[in-house]
């Protein structure tokens, strides 16, 4: 590649043997990159990430290393924020080990971009921001969802006054997560202990705050119900466990300008859905229903006038007489778009607004969400400061 130069970070990935440090980070994101030949700044340079793996089982890191042409792989987290040519520090470890890894890539002065949730208190995830503040570095937390197609679809349509003013928004998330006795769980049981960083709620309202901030606007109260539906699971090793943690989450937000966003999330609900994931929202001039890709809308104009009457069938196509909102846009996988994003950022000063106390954010909602359940009443999410 003649007249270009090439910028090399090195990257330490510690957790890359699990589900998201592997599938989404290394695989879609990291090596994905790297496939497409780097990130191209606009002076002409590029960036190019050099993954060093961390994990804590030698034997599966040496086989994704092989499997993937890699070299660089070691169990000895220090000796690898040790190595000058590591700019960067990412966790995707379980949550509950988050905090030390940051903490020490913070000593080593990484850069540092980490799976949410940032921390598993709201206090210690602010922490975090001003110890990464005053030591300078760069900070970020992955927020995937806003750039799925369907929700990049749906803010499109709000930016663009589609809904004239938006009067609710209702999330219904969530499938069966498999017990693990008679069909393996698609799952890790830790999701299941609260002791081990599990829980629906501390998983699940770090995206929302971030979804509904970003698309519709500040979140003002949460009340929301917990459920241990499934009360034992079996783990990894076939072993019986008790659920400690929260499975389901029915909450009820308040935003600004009135919106009521109610979002159901769950790992003990079948899927009658098109996708994971679907929001519907109802404003004054049209309604739209967004998921993971796909985006439909119903403006006021063509809405028709069902009449109740169960006497009847019903003899109307509801779903018909939505409309597809086209893509307009090649989409790429979401992981890999703010990947490339905190890369500019640290590289050559880009944007990057989804920082520590973003995920703080976060965290807080989750944890005035689990309060709330616990106490049984609606609280305020107070703004908060670094
Ligand atoms: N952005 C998203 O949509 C999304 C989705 C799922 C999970 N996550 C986050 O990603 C992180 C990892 O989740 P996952 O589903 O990949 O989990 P996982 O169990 O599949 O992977 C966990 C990783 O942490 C390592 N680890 C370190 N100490 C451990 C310990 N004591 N016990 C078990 N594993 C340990 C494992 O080796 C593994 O690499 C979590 O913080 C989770 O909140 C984010």
């Amino acid at each position: 590649m003649a007249g270009l130069k090439e910028r090399s970070v090195g990257i330490v990935m510690n957790g890359v043997t699990g589900r998201m440090g592997y599938r989404q980070h290394l695989v879609r994101s990291i090596l994905a990159i790297r496939e497409q030949g780097g990130v191209r700044l606009p002076d002409g340079t590029v960036v190019w990430p050099e993954p060093i793996l961390v994990g804590r089982n030698e034997a599966k890191l040496a086989a994704i290393a092989k499997d993937h042409g890699l070299d660089n792989w070691t169990t000895d987290l220090d000796a690898a924020l040790a190595d000058p040519a590591a700019e960067i520090y990412f966790d995707a470890q379980v949550t509950s080990r988050r905090v030390e890894g940051v903490r020490k890539a913070v000593a080593a002065g990484k850069h540092i971009y980490t799976e949410k949730p940032v921390a598993e208190d709201v206090g210690t995830a602010l922490e975090l921001a001003r110890l990464a503040a005053s030591a300078g570095v760069k900070v970020g937390v992955v927020q995937d969802k806003l750039f799925l197609p369907g929700l990049l679809k749906l803010k499109r349509l709000v930016d663009g006054g589609f809904f004239g003013r938006v009067l609710s928004v209702r999330g219904e998330f969530g499938y069966w997560v498999f017990e693990g006795d008679w069909q393996e769980a698609q799952r890790p049981s830790w999701n299941y202990r609260s002791e081990d960083g599990g829980g629906i709620i501390i998983d699940m309202f770090c995206h929302w705050r971030y979804v509904l901030e970003d698309i519709f606007g500040p979140v003002r109260s949460v009340q929301a119900l917990a459920a241990t539906h499934v009360p034992e699971r079996v783990d990894e090793g076939g072993r019986p466990y008790a659920c400690t943690a929260d499975d389901a989450a029915y909450g009820i937000f308040e935003l600004d300008g009135g919106i009521v966003a109610q979002v159901n999330s769950s790992w003990a609900t079948r899927v009658f859905r098109d996708e994971l994931v679907e929001f519907q929202v109802d404003g004054t001039e049209g309604s739209a229903v967004a998921g993971l890709r796909r985006c439909r809308v119903q403006h006021r104009s063509v809405t028709p006038k069902p009449v109740w009457n169960p006497d009847l069938p019903a003899t109307e196509d509801f779903r018909g007489q939505w409309q597809d909102v086209p893509d307009n846009a090649e989409f790429d996988n979401g992981f890999k778009a703010q990947w490339e994003l905190f890369l500019r950022h640290v590289v050559a000063d880009g944007e990057f607004p989804w920082d520590f106390l973003a995920g703080a954010r976060g965290v807080q909602l989750a944890e005035l969400g689990l309060r709330s359940a616990q106490e049984g009443r609606r609280i305020a999410v107070e703004p908060l400061r670094l």
